[in-house]
This record gives C-alpha cells, sequence and structure tokens, in this order.
C-alpha cells in the first residue's frame, strides 16, 4: 500500500491548480442517467471516486469515456439494469445518487443500503422519505432498497427536510426534473454543489427556480436531453491548500478557486492571521504573521464545511492560544485527533467538541487515518512538523484529492508517494 513521506518546515509558495470538485461530478454523474445524453461535464477531476462512480453507471448500462487528458467525461445511452449492487455501494455512499435518477425515469430501483461510514451512521431516509412523498413505494429487503414509481411516474410533492442534507437535496431535485406537476424542496441544502447540479440540469432542459437558495422548485418535463456543463472549482480542495499555505507560513495562488464558495470557511481563516485574497485567477492566500486559536462549529453551507474541519484542526495546533472546534454535522468526526496528538497536538474532546491548545511545534510521525479529510489534515500536520511524517493508507487521499504530492511539492513542500 502507497505512503506519503513528508519532511516539515518548509514555506509554501507559488500556484496551485485547483481541480474540478469531487463533490459536484458524482451527483452531476448521476444526472446522466435522466436522459440519453451525451451528458459532456468538463473540469472533471480523475480521482478514485470517480472510477468507482463510472463502474457504477456502466454496470447500470451507460457508454462513458472518461478522457483523462481532456479532462473531460461523456456519458450516453440508457440504464438497462436498475440494480446498484452492494460490492460498489459500500465502497461509495454516494452511489445512493443514483436512486432518484433511476425511479424518475424508469419506474423502479433496486439500491444496496449504503450503512455505516468511518465517520458516523448516516441513514439515507430522508432521501427515502421524500421519494415516498413523491409517490413511490419503498420497502427494504435483505440490505437493498427497492422502489417503485406509481404508475403514471413520480408526482410533484412539497417536501419539507427536517434537516438539511446535500444528498437527499440531489437525489430529489434529480428524480423531480423527471416527475408530474411542481415539486417544492424546502430547507434545501444550499452547497455550491447542489447549484452546479441545478445549472446542469437546466442545461439538459429542466425547469428549476431558487437555485442558490434553501426553496427549490422543481416544474417537471417529459424528458430531458444532452448537455455540456464544466465542474465548479473543489472548494473542499481550495480550502484544504489554504489551510498548507498558512500552516507553513507561506503564500500560494490557488489557481480557479472562488471566494463565494468557500463561505465560513474564508472568514475563519482571515480572523486566524490568514490573508484571503480574491484575484481574477483565484485566491491568494497567505500568512506572514502568527496564527490566532480561533474558534469553529461546523454547519451547513455557508456555514463553515465538515469537510474542512480536520484541516482547520491541524491548523489551530500551531496557532497561539485556545481553539474550540465543533463538529454538528457528523457523530463521529474526530478519528484525526489521537494521530495529531501523536505528532505533540494539545487537544482534549468530549462528544461533538474539541479543544485545541496551541504548540510552537509539532513533531513528525508515522501516522495514518480512516478517512479522506482526515487523512489530508495529518499531511498538514506534516507539512510543519520538525523531521519526518509518514502518512499510511494513502488510498483514503486518492479517493479525493488529485496528485496531492505533485500538487504540494510543485510549490516547494518536501513531499514523496512511497510506492507498495
Ligand atoms: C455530502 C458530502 C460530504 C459532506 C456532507 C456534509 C458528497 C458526495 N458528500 O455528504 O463530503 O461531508 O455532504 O456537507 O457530496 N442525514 C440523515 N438522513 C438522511 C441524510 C442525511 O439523517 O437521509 C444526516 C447525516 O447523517 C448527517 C447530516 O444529515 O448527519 C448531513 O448529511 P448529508 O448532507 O446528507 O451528507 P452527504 O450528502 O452524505
Amino acid at each position: 500500500m502507497d505512503r506519503i513521506r513528508i519532511r516539515g518546515g518548509r514555506a509554501l509558495s507559488g500556484n496551485i491548480p485547483i481541480s474540478g470538485a469531487k463533490n459536484a461530478a458524482l451527483p452531476l454523474m448521476t444526472a446522466a442517467l435522466l436522459s440519453d445524453g451525451p451528458l459532456v461535464l468538463e473540469n472533471a477531476p480523475d480521482l478514485a471516486d470517480i472510477a468507482t462512480m463510472k463502474a457504477l453507471l456502466e454496470q447500470h448500462g451507460l457508454l462513458i469515456e472518461h478522457d483523462r487528458a481532456g479532462r473531460r467525461l461523456i456519458m450516453q445511452g440508457a440504464a438497462t439494469n436498475l440494480e446498484a449492487p452492494y460490492d460498489i455501494v459500500r465502497k461509495m455512499r454516494a452511489s445512493v445518487l443514483v436512486l432518484g435518477p433511476l425511479v424518475a425515469r424508469f419506474g423502479e430501483a433496486k439500491v444496496s443500503l449504503p450503512g455505516g461510514c468511518a465517520i458516523g451512521t448516516r441513514p439515507v431516509d430522508l432521501h427515502l422519505k421524500g421519494l415516498e412523498q413523491m409517490g413511490a413505494t419503498i420497502s427494504l429487503d435483505s440490505g437493498y432498497i427497492e422502489a417503485k414509481a406509481p404508475p403514471g411516474g413520480l408526482r410533484g410533492a412539497t417536501i419539507i427536510f427536517p434537516q438539511v442534507s446535500v444528498g437527499a437535496t440531489e437525489n430529489l431535485l434529480m428524480a423531480a426534473c423527471l416527475a408530474e406537476g411542481t415539486t417544492e424542496l424546502v430547507n434545501a441544502a444550499q452547497e455550491p454543489e447542489i447549484g452546479d447540479l441545478a445549472m446542469c440540469l437546466m442545461r439538459m432542459g429542466a425547469r428549476i427556480e431558487g437555485v442558490g437558495t434553501a426553496r427549490l422548485v422543481i416544474e417537471g418535463v417529459r424528458s430531458l436531453g444532452p448537455a455540456t456543463h464544466p465542474v465548479i472549482p473543489d472548494r473542499i480542495e481550495a480550502g484544504t491548500f489554504a489551510c498548507a499555505a498558512a500552516i507553513t507560513g507561506g503564500t500560494v495562488l490557488l489557481e480557479g478557486a472562488r471566494l463565494s464558495d468557500l463561505g465560513a470557511v474564508a472568514r475563519v481563516l482571515r480572523d486566524a492571521g490568514v490573508d484571503v485574497a480574491e484575484r481574477h485567477d483565484g485566491l491568494q492566500v497567505s500568512r506572514l504573521n502568527g496564527l490566532h486559536g480561533t474558534d469553529v462549529m461546523t454547519e451547513p453551507f455557508p456555514g463553515f464545511a465538515t469537510d474542512m474541519q480536520a484541516q482547520f484542526m491541524a491548523l489551530m495546533c500551531v496557532a497561539d492560544g485556545a481553539s474550540m472546534i465543533t463538529e454538528t454535522i457528523f457523530e463521529n468526526r474526530f478519528m484525526h485527533v489521537p494521530e495529531l496528538m501523536r505528532m505533540g497536538a494539545r487537544i482534549k474532546y468530549h462528544g461533538q467538541s474539541a479543544i485545541v491548545r496551541g504548540v510552537p511545534r509539532l513533531s513528525g510521525a508515522p501516522v495514518m487515518a480512516t478517512d479522506l479529510r482526515a487523512s489530508v489534515s495529518l499531511v498538514l500536520a506534516g507539512l510543519a512538523a520538525q523531521g519526518e511524517t509518514i502518512v499510511n493508507r494513502v488510498y483514503h487521499l486518492d479517493r479525493g484529492y488529485e496528485a496531492v504530492e505533485r500538487k504540494l511539492a510543485a510549490v516547494g513542500a518536501d513531499i514523496e508517494r512511497l510506492a507498495g
């Protein structure tokens, strides 16, 4: 299994190109199930999760070409197999996003229940309740969700989410595009990836109002057609590299990144003493003076992203003073804490909150983590630590970061991938 070796202490300097967003590309790929296509996604990232989604859609019967050099995914054809098998869904929860499109277009689907994952139980009840409100019959059998549309297909409905869910909003938004009549999604997630999905669906012929707000109104249409759509830049990758610049006391230009997509992350970084400036070609991030301990609480967008919590905690490990970090989205998202402590961080946590007391310097160590963002937080800590850090289980990083070691080495980090 590959590992990453980092020798810390170098300030980063230079440009980092930001890839297309993983969490935008995955739902956009499932939107290909809604029409015969072709659906062409430009600026598609080259990641393990994208390969998993490609395999899932191919086994449903779609024809997919991944033009890596051109950063394009070209998807076409109609699904012939309406079952999403356990072996693929267990690898990646976003697989459940095939459910809405399949039921809306083909009247039925059988999708393995995603089950738990390292960061918590993560149920899909909101996805299922919404489909039921649109007239679908749902049953759970032998670990599979079996969903059937009523005769004549799904019907528009008013769906009020009791809790904000990115995935449920995406699944029901896609289903509503082909439902009979009007669907209203209230308390919908407002993450930039939802807006990107809505833009793509509109390019395919969908009728959607309220994009960028918590109330989406969708007028169902009979069919959707071909489209070409550019994937938005990855705000979490941008935020992660912003933390890399900050933790090393460096300056980087995050090419293509957009300030508005960062939401509260930009404000919190500034409060902590990091300079974040929007330019025509991206975001310039630098840290010339000390870092201050800053409190954060994760929240749905535009609040501070849970997917940035681990990286920000790594930064706070070397700040002056204390920082209280509260995780409100997932119940088990502090797996990076014991590993950061092995590198000399001073952290106490109880329940959903952690207190980080900054130390002057971390020290390198062999570490590993069990999810994507926790793993990258250890890479950040390694960049600032004295001595050598080896990050094990690199496959988590490969799920969501394109060539992370090459991008960091290009701006001066001493980092390399060790094969085997
Ligand atoms: C997406 C992102 C993930 C991010 C998360 C929160 C993708 C592929 N993944 O995940 O990186 O961390 O948003 O920003 O875009 N919940 C329920 N019932 C449901 C659905 C969700 O209780 O039916 C709960 C979850 O357990 C969690 C919270 O709602 O506590 C938010 O989850 P959700 O927004 O749905 O996350 P995902 O879409 O799975």
